[in-house]
């Protein structure tokens, strides 16, 4: 292996309004040379990353931040690399937790090498036989996000309706599956013919509905839920959360998980039937991933066997080359991903 490399990394070429458009951002390569060793007596650890995870809070790191803004981390630098959760090969550590060869999940900037200081790095039992992809999602913070939100904040029973938006993405999928394995009725929705049949035939949806085709949403949900939703989980918002409300039974329970169909529009559309959790006795509780850090292992416990006796499927997207990854990020606004958006740097 050589010993040092120009890193190629995705930057923000500057602030945006309005949706993320690929030319947002910028492939480059590193005029400076990285040394692929870490300096002795500097604790950092230097990673070859392999796959980087493509989710919708990053569009929002992309606005220059004011109090308005949703963000809950950081915005990202204009003319730096973007960052997210990625899978990476330890190449040379000086740090006694991390050895070379080691596999980790984490935070990390959006390039070809990361000379990183390992807080909220986690090391990946490779024992665990399952594709190192599935740390970007069902074994990280999205699976995280779907148990959490789905079991703590929902609290679900045997025979109740669920509904989810967004539902053959990344956390959509697997809430859906999570609700057939409590034993519940589950509908979902989602943005083209392909999804909905993934959602009636791969994951076991008791119905679904391709949203942009229903021109009365009240409708699509009367149709599938007739007798009302217990449990909303929300992932877009917008008129959609409109026509939940309406439908959702007494006691019901809603999840804000995320509101995508929001996040970068002018102004955020008017909710018309907010009137109804009161007379419906609504449970309405937003939540962020890292809500449930305490129940990772608890998590995992649950998922692990589920995925090794295929009680669970979980389908990413998977796009090669960090020059695709502009492509890949900003095509989850406009519903182009079909399952986890994940992005293959490198080789394993
Ligand atoms: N609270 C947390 O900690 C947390 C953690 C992770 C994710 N989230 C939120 O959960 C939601 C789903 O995230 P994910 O990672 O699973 O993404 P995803 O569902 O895999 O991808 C995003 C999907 O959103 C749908 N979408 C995009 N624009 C839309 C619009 N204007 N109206 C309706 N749907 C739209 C598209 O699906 P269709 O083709 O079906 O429209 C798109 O494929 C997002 O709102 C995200 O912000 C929250």
């Amino acid at each position: 292996m050589e010993n040092t490399v120009r890193n190629k990394q995705v930057i923000l070429r500057d602030y945006i309004e309005g949706f993320p458009k690929e030319s947002d951002l910028k492939v480059v390569t590193a005029s400076n040379t990285t040394e692929l060793k870490v300096k002795p007596g500097s604790m950092a650890v230097l990673v070859k990353n392999l796959y980087l995870s493509c989710d919708p809070y990053m569009g929002i790191r992309m606005r220059e931040p004011n109090p308005s803004t949703l963000a809950l981390i950081d915005a990202f630098v204009p003319g730096k690399p973007i960052a997210g959760f990625g899978v990476s090969k330890v190449i040379d550590s000086d740090d006694p937790v991390f050895e070379k060869g080691d596999y980790v999940w984490g935070l990390v900037d959006w390039e070809e090498y990361s000379t990183i200081h390992p807080i909220g790095i986690f090391k990946i039992d490779i024992n665990i036989n399952v594709p190192l992809s599935y740390y970007t999602g069902i074994l990280g913070m999205i699976g995280l996000t779907a148990y959490g939100g789905f079991f703590e904040i929902c609290s679900p029973k045997k025979g109740e309706t669920v509904f989810i938006s967004a539902a053959s993405g990344a956390v959509g999928q697997l809430v859906g599956q999570f609700a057939k394995l409590m034993g519940c009725y589950v509908v979902g929705s989602a943005g083209s013919k392909q999804k909905v049949d993934i959602l009636l035939n791969k994951f076991g949806f008791d119905d679904a509905f391709n949203y942009k085709e229903e021109p009365d949403l009240d409708a699509a949900l009367k149709r599938c839920l007739p007798q009302g939703i217990d449990i909303y989980f929300e992932n877009v918002g917008g008129k959609m959360l409109d026509a939940v409300l309406m439908n959702m039974k007494d006691n019901g329970r809603i999840a804000v998980c995320g509101m995508i169909s929001q996040y970068h529009l002018k102004a955020n559309e008017r909710i018309q039937n907010l009137p109804f959790v009161i007379v419906k006795k609504i449970k309405m509780q937003g939540f962020v991933c890292f809500d449930f850090l305490n129940s990772f292992p608890k998590f995992l416990e649950f998922v692990l066997p589920c995925i090794k006796e295929r009680k669970l499927i979980y389908v990413e997207d998977i796009v090669e080359g960090l020059e695709n990854g502009p492509a890949a990020l900003v095509g989850l606004f406009h519903g182009q991903n079909v399952g986890k958006q994940v992005l293959k740097v490198a080789r394993e």
